[in-house]
């Protein structure tokens, strides 16, 4: 099981980056190879229609698109901005649904948000849920969030709270099922 993982905030001291390394940590453990890549590595111009038949897609968002096809699975880690997901996000997305064939469509996700907030940009996820399901990808149907995510992580990036990451590792893998699964059938 081949995944690749991806925190969708670009700050240095992200939390969503750390909860990002801790998944991937966990599903390593539970055998998985894991790509673990960048936003910065993936800058695109915003969607522009124009652009687009001027110039075709950006290497940016093809590159993006070839990870994603590369791996049978992502986790991918996002702040919530303003009760959704953040702008940088939503315009990969819409690039990478210019792409034939979609690069998402029939690949599954596991979902996860780190917040400063006490709701852990729960509200954030059900919106990015949105467009990667219309999209054809399969969004896992549970969701991992840290809310007070400032006071959430130990010095050494891992989850401070010992129950916290016992219920993430049980998520972790109960997603490798379900997407060793979905690979399984070709999908
Ligand atoms: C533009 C902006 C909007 C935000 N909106 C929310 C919000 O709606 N809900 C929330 O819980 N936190 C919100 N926050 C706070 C983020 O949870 C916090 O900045 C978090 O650290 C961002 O993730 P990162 O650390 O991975 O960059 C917002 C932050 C910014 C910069």
């Amino acid at each position: 099981m081949r995944l690749f993982a991806l925190a969708a905030s670009l700050r240095q001291a992200s939390l969503n980056r750390k909860l990002l390394h801790v998944a991937a940590g966990l599903a390593r453990r539970h055998g998985a190879e894991v790509d673990v890549a960048e936003f910065r590595e993936f800058t695109m111009p915003y969607f522009d229609a124009d652009l687009q038949a001027r110039d075709g897609i950006p290497e940016a968002a093809q590159a993006l698109g070839r990870r994603i096809l590369a791996a049978d699975g992502m986790l991918l880690a996002s702040p919530e901005y303003n009760y959704s997901l953040p702008g940088h996000l939503k315009n990969a997305i819409d690039w990478l649904s210019r792409i034939r064939p979609v690069p998402i469509r029939g690949k599954s996700a596991l979902v996860m948000s780190a917040s400063t907030g006490p709701i852990g940009g729960i509200r954030g996820l059900w919106q990015l849920r949105i467009p990667l399901e219309g999209l054809g990808m399969f969004v896992h149907p549970d969701m991992y969030i840290v809310p007070h995510g400032n006071d959430a992580f130990a010095a050494d990036g891992g989850l401070k709270d010992p129950k916290a990451v016992e219920r993430f590792d049980a998520l972790v893998r109960d997603y490798l099922s379900a997407a060793s699964a979905l690979a399984r059938r070709g999908v």
